[in-house]
């Protein structure tokens, strides 16, 4: 269990919270494990009947840590050892329900593990945004499909290629989250959105969502993605970019064709 990545469990109700607020809840390994952990033993753990995820602080969360992402693009980690390719799998796999409370800043992960939550409360005030390129990266968690088909390609692709962010109060009214509320009301309103969902037939439930969704294809999807995900990570755009947030400067890509 990771420090940065707490789990409570009450009324049939599972949370998760990141927990590292003065990195903006930057996603580590170890916080990948931990989660990945709880989704797989909560697959099969009768008494869950919601997942609620959630964060400290004023961000979500910022997406991955870059200090992880450079550490694997140094060559320090092995891909085979990062976390995150089992937690998207038990995002796409998941039959519970996932409800997610947002707020702040929601970047990369932040936002594509909302394509695979039941319900997503967000705050008006919150920036979701996917800078996969501006990384030297590309799509995750099946987004490069399933986020175009919520806010439409020309917009997608300006999030993905450019990093440009939408506010909570855009997510809902493209349908990508369930409501955008006032930051007070968050937390609130999705745990109160999680509490009705565990009280209703868990069996119907998980039935509904695989006929609203195709798990299968979705994760081969994410297979599809993660090979040039990997691709990318040890290439030198990506270096000169992780080298160049680490060291709080602008990158400069012109040297890579
Ligand atoms: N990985 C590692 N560390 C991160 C991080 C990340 N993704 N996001 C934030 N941090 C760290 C910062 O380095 C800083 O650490 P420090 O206090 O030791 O210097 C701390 O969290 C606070 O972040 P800071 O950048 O000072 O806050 P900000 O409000 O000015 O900006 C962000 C917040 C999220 C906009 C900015 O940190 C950022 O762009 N992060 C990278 C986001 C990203 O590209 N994620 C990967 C997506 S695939």
């Amino acid at each position: 269990m990771s420090d940065h990545f707490k789990t409570a469990f009450a009324d049939g109700v599972l949370t998760l919270t990141f927990a590292r607020p003065e990195k903006k809840n930057a996603l580590t390994n170890a916080m990948y494990r931990a989660w990945a952990d709880a989704m797989e033993a909560a697959a099969s753990d009768k008494a869950v009947r919601a997942i609620l995820i959630n964060a400290e602080g004023d961000a979500f969360t910022s997406g991955n840590d870059i200090m992880d992402f450079a550490q694997f693009a140094a060559g320090a980690a092995l891909f085979g050892e990062m976390q995150v390719a089992r937690v998207l799998k038990a995002l796409a796999y998941a039959e519970k329900p996932l409800v997610a409370a947002v707020q702040g800043l929601a970047v990369g992960v932040g936002t594509t593990m909302l394509l695979h939550c039941d319900v997503a409360i967000v705050a008006e005030d919150a920036k979701l945004s996917t800078p996969f390129v501006n990384l030297a990266l590309v799509p995750e968690a099946a987004s490069s499909l399933l986020l175009p088909q919520h806010v439409g390609t020309k917009r997608a692709y300006a999030m993905f290629a450019l990093g440009d962010a939408l506010t909570g109060r855009q997510a809902a009214d493209l349908g990508l989250a369930t409501a955008a509320l006032p930051k007070e009301a968050v937390a609130e309103a999705a745990r109160q959105a999680a509490h009705r969902l565990a009280l209703q037939p868990a069996a119907a439930l998980a039935a509904t969502k695989r006929l609203m969704r195709d798990a299968e294809a979705i994760a081969a999807l994410m297979d599809k993605e993660g090979a040039l995900f990997t691709h990318q990570l040890q290439s030198a755009e990506a270096r000169e970019a992780f080298a160049a947030f680490l060291e709080r400067r602008p990158p400069n890509f012109a040297a890579f064709g």
